[in-house]
């Protein structure tokens, strides 16, 4: 019973070599000594035995080195892949090179992207038009040129970018520009009245709650909101709702120091 004719080189002592199937390599190799070898050609007729010797045969054969004609495909392959990338790149016009150069495409779509924001910022009112995904903290420093407000770990894990929104303490960093259309920010340059300091600022000064200073405007922000929000009455309280701010530089000894000097003073913040 025969099911098919296989090409195979004329050379009888050729071998089949072991591929990564190599169970089937051996039986297969086993099965080929029963070649009924005809013509010239090196064409085999292959008899099979049963349905599990077609498999292992089939998969012989694809795993089999090639020889000569194989690899002379494989330079025909790669000539015509190179030939058919410089006739693209020949075809190209130069404008259109220019403006993927320019980033064309990217000024455009970003001129069509831009949503119009309303904000009152320390009591000034903006119209704006930004980018869907200006983060506030971006938009206070980049558009509005307000850099008191930090840029730490922008992942919202130091607190240096704390402002308020509507009163709230917020992560600037984590709030999109355009989710605060309309609302009220106060930045650390809206706290002061003037030359005079706000008493938050004043105790921070009196206390020596800084040392770089990075951290100060968001440990400022917060300590406000701290002491607006009621949760100013003990130390361990202050600690816990201070938690959001890191300062590198381990002032918050006095930070805490100064944070009770202004909730005990009665002071209003
Ligand atoms: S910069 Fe926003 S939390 Fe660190
Ligand atoms: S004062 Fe330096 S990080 Fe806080």
């Amino acid at each position: 019973m025969v099911f098919g004719t296989l090409s195979y080189p004329a050379n009888p002592n050729r071998k089949p070599q072991r591929g990564k199937f190599g169970h089937a390599a051996c039986h297969g190799r086993a099965q080929i000594r029963k070649l009924d070898r005809i013509g010239s050609s090196g064409d085999a007729v292959l008899p099979v035995p049963g349905r599990a010797f077609l498999l292992p045969t089939r998969l012989l054969f694809m795993n089999s080195e090639p020889e000569a004609p194989a690899n002379h495909d494989d330079n025909r392959r790669t000539f015509l892949k190179q030939s058919s990338l410089l006739t693209a790149l020949a075809l190209v016009p130069g404008p259109v090179v220019s403006a993927a150069a320019a980033k064309l495409d990217e000024r455009v779509a970003e001129a069509f992207e831009q949503v119009p924001v309303s904000l009152k910022v320390n009591g000034k009112k903006y119209k704006l038009n930004v980018e869907p995904r200006t983060t506030l903290l971006d938009l206070l420093r980049e558009n509005l040129h307000l850099t008191g407000t930090k840029k730490g770990c922008d992942y919202g894990q130091c607190g240096a970018c704390t402002v308020h929104v509507e009163g709230q303490r917020v992560n600037s960093c984590l709030s999109f520009a355009v989710m605060h259309d309309g609302k009220e920010i106060t930045t650390i340059e809206g706290l002061s009245k003037g030359d005079d300091l706000h008493p938050m600022q004043e105790a921070f000064v009196k206390h020596d709650g800084f040392q770089c200073g990075y951290c100060t405007p968001g440990q400022i922000m917060s300590a406000v909101a701290c002491v607006r929000e009621g949760h100013a009455g003990s130390e361990a309280e202050i600690r816990e709702y201070m938690s959001g701010n890191i300062c590198r530089c381990g002032a918050y000894t006095n930070i805490v120091a100064a944070i009770q000097e202004v909730k005990n003073g009665g002071q209003k913040v």
